[in-house]
């Protein structure tokens, strides 16, 4: 039987995400990112094509790590200016009914209190389709942003991050018994005190019980840090793409760690699809006159914290363990050996960034798919955008049917919250996920 494959939107609510450069294409209106009805018909869009969900990516902070000033990133519009996520979420709610929201949190600068709220809030406005994408940062710009002097190191964000999800469970799991709304008109009781309890000092969780109480967890960590903490806490797990047989192991990792907890992983991936091969062809020619390399490598530096004005084209970027994504520095060694240069890095910008599309007509793009998760053992994929909305309606008009006519894609929805969707088990966590142990 063909394994079923999952769609998401990769996304995040400024100019240029993943594909820098795109914003210049005539055609493109990523720079209308302001306007509600950019996303709205997005929204509408993902749900045509039976998208599982919209995950929107966030940073705090800028990339000022290429040549120590954010001057590329701002002429480039590289992930500034940046709009807030969770903001976005109910007016695309409002026009779709089953399309899910992973948003990323930081974290690190979140009062807990103050961000169970906002996601209880989004599950009730949702109707429980809110997913959280957690993260603890990889920026110095954020931490100096937030008035600290640098970031925490690698391996302590994922300490604080553990003490972060216990409170924040004990907050969506632990306030509020399931009966402690009442709403009993006659006796003047909206709901049971004695059914409703504070943790850790603060007083209760101020939402009353949502659909999935706990958002859908993502998360994106691949080091062996990353790994540990994705394995205890997250139901999601966005991985690079990269050759099928090193994500294959990285998923085979994340699935033996985190068993006997299923966990859907998603890949990265950027599609360029063509009526037909020459048509696909000749659109990424076009694509490609529009991409960024100076957006490109401001984010590489930023993503991986490595300055490249610092090195010449063909010099080894010998650097050892950095701050930022400790994986994605790995991941360069892996593809290029420890002696990798900017030259070879660049050559890889094919349409502004690390991530090089999969281009072709809609079948050879759906087969690529196809055997893609199947070589790699994933569940679906994220889609970074490239000219917008076209690059998207692509996929939905045009790569959806094909991969339903191969039996890899589904005709409905599932009902029930984003959760039941994705696992087809109840809208809530369950054990042995650490979040059930601090249920009422
Ligand atoms: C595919 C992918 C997407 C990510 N998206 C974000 C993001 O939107 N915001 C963010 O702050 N970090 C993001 N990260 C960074 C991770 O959350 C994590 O901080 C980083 O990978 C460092 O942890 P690691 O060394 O364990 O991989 C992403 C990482 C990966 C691999």
């Amino acid at each position: 039987m063909t394994r079923e494959i999952r769609l998401n939107a990769f996304d995040m609510a400024c100019v240029g995400h993943i594909q820098h450069g795109m914003w210049t294409h005539p055609r493109d209106r990523s720079a209308d990112y302001t306007s509600i009805d950019y996303w709205m018909d997005m929204a509408r869009t993902l749900e045509r094509g039976l998208f599982d969900g919209l995950f929107l990516a966030d940073v705090v902070g800028v990339y000022d790590v290429l040549g120590g000033s954010p001057d590329a990133a701002i002429r480039n519009a590289v992930q500034i200016p940046l709009l807030d996520p969770l903001l976005l979420v109910p007016a695309m709610a409002a026009v779709t009914r089953h399309l899910g929201f992973g948003v990323t949190c930081n974290l690190t600068y979140e009062a807990p209190y103050l961000f169970a709220r906002r996601m209880g809030t989004l599950d009730h406005l949702t109707r429980g389709r809110i997913g959280w994408n957690i993260v603890t940062g990889y920026l110095d710009s954020a931490a100096r942003a937030m008035g600290l002097e640098k970031q925490l190191q690698h391996d302590d964000r994922y300490d604080a991050a553990e003490a972060f999800m216990q409170t924040v469970y004990g907050l969506w799991e632990g306030g509020w018994a399931d009966d402690a709304v009442v709403r009993d008109r006659a006796a003047g009781v909206y709901a049971d005190p004695a059914r409703v309890r504070g943790i850790e000092g603060r007083g209760p969780h101020l939402v009353e019980p949502s659909p999935q109480r706990t958002p859908v967890l993502y998360q994106a960590g691949a080091s062996d840090r990353g790994r540990a903490f994705a394995a205890r806490h997250a139901e999601c797990v966005f991985v690079n793409a990269g050759r099928p047989a090193d994500v294959a192991r990285l998923v085979a990792d994340l699935r033996a760690r985190a068993a006997p907890r299923p966990i859907r992983v998603f890949a990265g991936a950027t599609l360029v699809v063509g009526r037909t091969e020459a048509e696909a062809q000749d659109l990424l020619a076009e694509y490609r006159s529009h991409a960024s390399v100076e957006g490109a490598l401001a984010h590489a530096a930023a993503s991986l914290g490595i300055d490249f004005d610092r090195f010449g084209m063909d010099e080894p970027i010998a650097v050892a363990a950095t701050d930022a994504i400790s994986s994605n520095v790995e991941a360069m060694r892996r593809v290029f050996g420890p002696g990798w240069t900017k030259r070879q890095m660049i050559d890889q910008f094919i349409l502004g960034s690390r991530q090089r599309p999969i281009t072709g007509s809609a079948e050879q793009v759906a087969q690529a798919l196809i055997d893609f998760a199947e070589a790699a053992d994933v569940d679906g994929f994220n889609l970074s955008r490239t000219v917008m909305p076209e690059g998207l309606e692509a996929v939905v008009d045009l790569v959806v049917p094909l991969l339903q006519e191969r039996g890899a894609y589904k005709r409905d929805y599932a009902p029930g919250t984003y959760r039941e969707k994705l696992f087809g088990a109840g809208p809530r966590l369950a054990a042995p996920h650490p979040a059930a142990a601090v249920r009422q």
